[in-house]
């Protein structure tokens, strides 16, 4: 299982402080966690959790004002990077090149990325789900080889599902992850690892934990508070 904790923009200094002071004896390496940018060397240099980032450039150039690129990344430690997620393509409107150039950038640093798929609530209506998550899984892993394909997470991450309390079915998140299973290793001969994502919690934990296909979990809101967050992880060491 691989737990990963996006904590998007929700923490403050003051109270990443606070988790941070908690969780600094903490050490499992099947657990991620991913501050924003500003925090990174606060997780990096007192504590003994595994990194991630929520973000890289999309350009690997030394002069890129604002930006902060996978060789920096790298250089800090972080071993996993977020792509795709459902917020970069809505607000900040990040589209399959976009990821594909990050996902490079991050191969060629050995930073494994976390790419996120998922489909929208009229989609889903329209049952395009399988539609949509297929497009955007193929335009993305098509600029790979095999070889670096293999060194990527998939986070199935339903649209409507984040941030709201709502959650698929366990029947729902089966059929979809086991799609995207199916069409990696048809299309590539490759399988690979699909988190799932969208209000994760302490209350519906053990039930999506008896979905024996599920990899591991991308956690947001859940992920800022440590009592939750590890019990969690606790629930999916079980
Ligand atoms: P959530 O967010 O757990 O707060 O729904 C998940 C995510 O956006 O990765």
């Amino acid at each position: 299982m691989l737990i990963v904790g996006n904590q998007k923009t929700y923490l403050s200094k003051e109270a990443v402080l606070e988790f941070v002071s908690k969780i600094k004896d903490y050490r499992n390496n099947n657990v991620v966690i991913c501050p924003s940018y500003l925090y990174i060397d606060l997780f990096c240099s007192n504590t003994d959790l595994i990194v991630g980032s929520q973000n890289v450039s999309e350009k690997e150039i030394s002069s890129m004002t604002g930006e902060i690129t996978a060789r920096q990344l790298s250089s800090m430690g972080i071993k996993y990077c977020i792509v795709g997620h459902s917020e970069r393509r809505e607000y900040l409107k990040e589209n399959s090149d976009v990821f594909a150039n990050k996902i490079k950038n991050l191969i060629d640093n050995n930073i494994i990325p976390i790419f996120c798929v998922g489909e929208k609530q009229t989609e889903k209506g329209n049952n395009l789900t399988k539609d949509v998550v297929g497009k955007q899984i193929l335009e993305v892993l098509s600029n790979f080889a095999s070889c670096d394909i293999k060194n990527i997470v998939i986070a199935y991450e339903p649209v409507w599902a984040i941030g709201t309390g709502l959650v698929p079915t366990n029947e729902e998140i089966i059929d979809v992850v086991n799609y995207i299973k199916d069409l990696i290793s048809d299309k590539f001969g490759i399988n690979l690892l699909v988190l799932y994502g969208g209000s994760v919690n302490k209350k519906n934990i053990s039930l999506l934990n008896q979905i024996s296909s599920i990899d591991g979990y991308l956690i947001g809101g859940a992920s800022t508070k440590v009592d939750e967050f590890l019990y969690i992880v606790s629930e999916c060491s079980k």
